[in-house]
């Protein structure tokens, strides 16, 4: 569905990417983890051709980006960015409706409105319908901003750090929201997130991203204490809750010292 290959990339003379190649099938939810500034947030924009990469290549369902459109990559993939600006007078009603956009030739469809609707709902959103963005709580804008990139329908969901600004209900929503998606539309999604319990819960796959690579990208054996300690500097006890493993953050380490002190499980 997506595959990139030996991405590179630079702010400037500022290197951010070095090499990173991964894909994502059909049916997968990744997560990228990775401390603040290791490029998670550079990574989606490369593959939505925000930033173009220096080298390397990016296949969208077997087409080299590259050669594509905004607009017709716009229809392949929904992005829901970190940092949304909203100075729209919309409401959150038609906010979402606007995902429908790429579909929409003249005027919205039944279907479209039908799309609309059941997004709305999954995330608990009707009440708000009416409300303008501005009007809105951080949590409940966020919201807005993922149902809008569902109601899009798009084979690939890229999706960067969604649930940072949301209450721990909200949170399972919203994650379980994606990983429905992308179950019963067969869609691959990328998400960028800090929350790594957050994400052993509901992803498939993990990349774990250091110093513009991949330190280790697999299913849940690539999150161990020693890759906690790696990647985050912090070192943690992994542990088993039933079939889950939860990770627990004991303390922020110098790599040396942490080294010593992990266990493993
Ligand atoms: N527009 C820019 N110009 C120059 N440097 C940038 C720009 N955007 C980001 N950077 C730098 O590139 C690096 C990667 O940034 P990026 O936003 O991709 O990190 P991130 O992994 O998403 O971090 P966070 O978890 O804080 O969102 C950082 O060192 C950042 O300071
Ligand atoms: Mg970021």
């Amino acid at each position: 569905m997506l595959a990139v290959d030996g991405i590179r990339f630079a702010y400037n003379a500022k290197p951010v990417l070095d090499g990173v190649s991964f894909d994502v099938a059909r049916g997968e939810l990744c997560s990228i983890l990775g401390n603040n500034g290791a490029g998670k947030s550079t990574l989606l924009k490369c593959l939505l051709g925000i930033l173009h990469p220096q080298e390397g290549s990016v296949l969208i369902e077997e087409e080299d980006a590259s050669r594509l459109s905004r607009m017709e990559i716009a229809r392949r993939m929904g992005y829901v960015a970190q940092k949304e600006s909203t100075s729209a007078r919309l409401t959150v009603f038609d906010a979402v409706l606007m995902g429908r956009r790429p579909h929409i030739n003249w005027g919205a469809s039944a279907r479209d409105l039908e799309v609309v609707q059941e997004v709305m709902e999954s995330l608990e959103l009707e009440d708000l319908s009416l409300r303008y963005l501005d009007q809105l709580s951080g949590g409940e804008l966020q919201k807005v901003v993922i149902a809008r990139a569902l109601a899009q329908e798009p084979g690939i969901m890229l999706l960067d750090e969604p649930t940072s600004n949301l209450d721990l209900r909200n949170q399972l929503e919203v994650m379980e929201t994606v990983r429905r998606a992308v179950a019963e539309r067969g869609i691959a999604a990328l998400m960028a997130i800090h929350d790594v319990n957050l994400a052993l819960r509901f992803s498939h796959k993990f990349m774990l991203l250091k110093d513009g690579v991949i330190f280790a990208c697999g299913g849940t054996e690539v999150i161990t204490p020693r890759s906690m300690l790696e990647v985050y500097g912090v070192s943690v006890e992994v542990e088993k809750l039933g079939e889950r493993k939860i990770v627990i953050p004991l303390q922020a380490l110098e790599a040396e010292k942490g080294a010593e002190e992990e266990r493993h499980v």
